[in-house]
């Protein structure tokens, strides 16, 4: 298993009491598999997936991803496990303004340095994701959707292990879509595990498997 994921909870105070974002969420993600987290907006999803990218702890549960437990691991070493083998797509914008767009998403390997982030192959990804003409532009130049494929190139870059990716086509139009989840599918065939939150019905039948996400809670089907 690439990930695993037992008995997740997360709980936050809100007004003096406690509520839960996150519900006894169990999860395994096997190599190359497409999985898709449907919900209502509030459910806790954007919540599961940081913790299940080792970026926020949860109140109770583990998390092992690429069979190590992040709880058990240093700071050090899980910011490398998470920059070496994980493509995290967040929700909203995520590119820096004061980098180009080839910049941006050579970053990762900026911070470990280590093979596989060439140029040749950043500029055929952003190729690939229609963005190669934009290459040496900086973000202020690029519209909503342009910087969420950077955001989206500088994820698979890695090939990483597992991709996780928080409603990754929201502002993008039918084509461009198509063209991400066609990117998303290749990645997959390749042995990169692919966990997508998606509001956006067109993109699920890429997924193998699908939940729903209900007042923290995630449920088959
Ligand atoms: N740091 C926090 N402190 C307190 N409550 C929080 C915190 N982060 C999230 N929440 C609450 O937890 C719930 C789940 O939030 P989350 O962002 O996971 O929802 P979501 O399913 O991703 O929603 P959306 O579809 O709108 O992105 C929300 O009610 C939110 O207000
Ligand atoms: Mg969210």
């Amino acid at each position: 298993m690439i990930l695993e994921a037992r008995n997740i909870a997360k709980t936050y105070l809100r007004g003096g009491m406690p509520f839960s974002a996150v519900d006894d969420v169990s999860l395994e993600i096997g190599e190359g598999e497409f999985v898709c987290i449907e919900g209502r907006s509030g459910s806790g999803k954007s919540t599961l997936l940081s913790i299940l990218a080792g970026l926020l702890t949860p109140t109770s549960g583990t998390v092992r991803f690429g069979g190590k437990d992040y709880a058990a691991l240093g700071d050090r070493e899980r910011s490398f496990l998470r920059n070496t083998k994980l493509g995290y797509i967040m929700q909203g914008q995520s590119v820096l303004p004061n980098l180009t767009v080839l910049q941006n998403v050579l970053l990762p390997f900026t911070f470990f340095r280590r093979d596989g982030g060439s140029d040749q192959k950043a500029l055929g990804l952003l190729d690939r994701a229609g963005l190669l003409p934009l290459a040496e532009q900086y973000p202020a130049s690029l519209s909503g959707g342009e910087m969420r494929r950077v955001a989206i190139v500088r994820a698979l870059l890695a090939s990483p292990l597992l991709l996780i990716a928080d409603e990754p086509t929201g502002d993008l139009d039918e084509t461009t879509t198509r063209e991400i989840m066609e990117l998303f599918e290749s990645a997959a065939k390749g042995g990169t595990a692919v966990l997508m939150v998606t509001h956006d019905k067109s993109t699920t039948r890429y997924a193998g498997r699908c939940f729903t996400m209900r007042s923290g809670k995630l449920t088959a089907g």
